[in-house]
């Protein structure tokens, strides 16, 4: 197993060129089975998820074609004939959006079997809006052994009305694509507005979708009866763009974030400016510096787009950690996204958790420490610690960052962070 260092106390400067946004990207890869017509997506991100559901979308009959090295990053994906409708549990195990191949099926073929998820340990995380949209469109479904499966009546899946009872991308996006070849109207209130949910339905709209109210709460969708092939840019990854903004604030540095795009960033560029960091758009991308010399502690509350997103609470309270002041940080999406903390504490700071809230009182210094994290969000928020903590900073069980951040250390390291990925000899199991 490998294990990043950073030793603290760099200024980050320069051009950090933003990637294609994993939580687009999956969705899309999944569209690609709606059709029996190549698609091809450029942008497509080089990180582990992707490649899981590479493996998972080739299950399927899939022929999956990917340059990730070239400069369009191209994957071009076709799907002749559907070969399996099971999705297995090996897969579905590693990533939760593996469920997103439900939608795409049921659309398709009338049937699927897709094992129940896994992915990061942040909360409860079920399914079952999911499978109850599903249900609204007239299918059929039973937990059989871990697996849920699902099959429509003679004739396909029926448009339907659905209101969804909490906003959630993931469901949003399995229903985009299901109603997209159901039979009628569909309508889905209380959509989730992510801007992936927006890539999403855009090019379901080049592959022959009908769909009203692109971006808004209330998505209308006039079934088709197929769907083609089509080529499509994802979106620049405003998790990473942010996610990066805290690296230049925290170590008061100046960072142009080449692709960002400020219309995606709105909530966390308040907070931001609020906490001392100023994100402003220019020509291509985004800038992100101290606009005052020191940081200020500022209150955020996670919320659905345009909200403050849960995928940057984690970066926004390493930041807090060390301003000036107190912040309280309320995370509204998901229980237990706190894990972080704990390994925070290691380095020094001052958190006190209280349900599904934060109180953190500035520290005028972190100290490096070995620390473990166990999420996506709250790796990259013990690097971000580690970039300003006085010492080394060993990040362990750097998996998860491998499935969110593309090549992060060459990123960091080119505008100026000392960070290293070396063996670690604490825990050589090779998994
Ligand atoms: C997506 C993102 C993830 C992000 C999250 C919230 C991808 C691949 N992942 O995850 O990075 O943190 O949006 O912005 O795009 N819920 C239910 N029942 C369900 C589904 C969700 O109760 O069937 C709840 C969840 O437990 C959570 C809330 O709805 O409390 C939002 O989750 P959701 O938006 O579905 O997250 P994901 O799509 O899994």
């Amino acid at each position: 197993m490998k294990r990043i260092r950073i030793t603290g106390g760099s200024r980050l400067a320069g051009t950090m060129p933003i990637s294609g946004a994993k939580n687009a990207a999956l969705p899309l890869l999944a569209a690609a089975l709606l059709t029996d017509e190549p698609v091809t997506f450029t942008n497509v991100p080089n990180l582990a998820d992707i490649r899981t559901l590479q493996a998972l979308l080739e299950g399927h009959g899939a022929e999956v074609d990917y340059a990730p090295n070239s400069a369009a990053k191209a994957m071009r994906i076709h799907t002749p004939i559907i070969t399996s409708h099971t999705a297995h549990y090996d897969l579905v195990r590693t990533m939760r959006a593996s469920v997103l191949v439900l939608g795409p099926l049921l659309a398709r073929e009338g049937r699927a079997k897709v094992s129940l998820p896994g992915g990061c340990a942040i909360g409860s995380r079920p399914v079952d809006l999911h499978l109850s949209v599903m249900e609204a469109f007239g299918a059929e479904i039973e937990l059989e052994e871990g697996y849920v499966v699902a099959k429509t009546p003679a004739g396909g899946l029926q448009g339907a009305t659905y209101v969804f009872r909490t906003v959630s991308v993931g469901a949003t996006e399995n229903a985009l694509m299901a109603a997209s070849m159901a039979r009628g109207t569909s309508v889905l209130k209380n959509a989730a507005r992510e801007p992936e949910v927006v890539d999403l339905a855009e090019c379901l709209v080049k592959m022959g979708a009908k769909i009203d109210g692109i971006g808004s709460d209330t998505l209308t969708i006039e079934g088709v009866e197929r769907l083609r092939g089509c080529e499509h840019q994802v979106v620049a990854d405003r998790i990473e763009a942010g996610t990066f903004a805290m690296a230049a604030g925290i170590t008061d540095g100046d960072l142009f974030l080449k692709n960002a795009r400020l219309e995606h960033l709105e909530a966390a560029a308040s907070a931001l400016a609020a906490a001392g960091v100023s994100l402003t758009a220019e020509s291509g991308g985004l800038r992100a510096q101290r606009s005052r010399g020191t940081l200020h502690g500022t209150d955020i509350t996670t919320e659905p787009f345009p909200g403050f997103p849960t995928d940057l609470q984690a970066q926004f309270m390493g930041l807090m950690c060390v301003a000036e002041g107190a912040s309280v940080i309320n995370e509204h999406i998901f229980e237990n996204r706190f894990m972080h903390v704990p390994e925070l504490l290691r380095m020094g700071a001052d958190i006190r958790v209280e349900g599904r809230s934060a109180i953190v009182k500035g520290v005028p210094q972190l100290k490096g420490a070995p620390v473990m994290a166990t999420d996506l969000r709250a790796s990259v928020t013990m690097v971000l610690a580690g970039l300003i903590a006085d010492g080394d900073t060993t990040v362990h069980r750097i998996y998860h960052l491998d499935r969110g951040y593309e090549q992060l250390e060459d990123k960091l390291k080119a505008v100026g962070a000392r960070i290293e990925r070396e063996n670690d000899p604490t825990n050589g199991n090779g998994s």
